[in-house]
């Protein structure tokens, strides 16, 4: 039976650069460094797509040849989550985007039998209720780590929370946004499925490992 979930609270950002990197990222010849690389290069495009809606004001602006009235970002500010230990890989990419962004760091570990996911660090900004959130990790799978992370930003009263993945499959999306009626993910594909480990199919292998090379 086909898993279901809101679709409209999916956004796919599959730009041709995105694509074409992804495949890369995939494939299983591609080493740790240039992984990395294009870990980090992907959070790029996926931030400039999940800061869309970010708030602007007007400013007044002296250019060289006359006074401009434009536009700057206003209102509430960012903080990145990445989810230990792969979600670190999309963390500098969003910083370039948002570089006075605050940074806050959620260690979950899967079980290897049950996929469970296990919290074993947490360590938020402390106005982290007062900023718009983005929650980052490549992987999104059975969604449990997701969850997770969710449910210890939502108890910390965070209220705007986007989660940005790379690769997502089906059974998540479905468990993480029925979890959390107000969530709305990001992800550069969407996949087949899950298979007998909790590994996304096709996916690309265990990101945290190709990301530090611990293979
Ligand atoms: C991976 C991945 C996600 C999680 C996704 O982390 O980076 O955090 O699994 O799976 P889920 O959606 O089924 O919870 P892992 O537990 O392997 O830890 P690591 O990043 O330290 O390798
Ligand atoms: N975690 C990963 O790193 N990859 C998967 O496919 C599933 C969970």
């Amino acid at each position: 039976m086909a898993i279901s979930y809101d679709a409209s609270r999916v956004t796919l950002v599959d730009h041709p650069l995105v694509q074409h990197k992804l495949s890369i990222l995939r494939d299983v010849h591609t080493g740790t460094q240039q992984f990395r690389h294009l870990v980090r290069e992907l959070a790029i495009f996926e931030g400039y797509e999940a800061m869309r809606d970010l708030p602007l004001e007007s400013c007044e602006v002296q250019t060289p040849v006359a006074p401009a009235t434009c536009k700057r970002l206003a209102g509430r500010k960012l903080a990145v989550v990445p989810i230990l230990r792969a979600g670190l890989g999309m963390v500098d990419g969003l910083l370039e985007l948002a570089p006075a962004a605050r940074v806050g760091h959620i260690g979950m570990e899967r079980d290897g039998v049950t996929h469970e996911p296990r919290e074993y660090y947490c360590k938020m900004p402390r106005d982290i209720d007062q900023r718009t959130v983005l929650i980052v990790d490549p992987m999104l799978a059975t969604g449990g780590s997701a969850v997770m992370a969710v449910d210890a930003l939502r108890a910390r009263g965070v209220t705007n929370l986007k989660m940005l993945c790379l690769v997502a499959a089906p059974e998540g999306l479905s468990a993480l946004l029925g979890h959390d009626p107000d969530l709305h993910v990001y992800a550069c594909a969407i996949d087949d499925r899950l298979n007998e480990k909790a590994y996304i199919v096709p996916g690309l292998g265990d990101a945290g490992d190709r990301i530090f090379g611990t293979l």
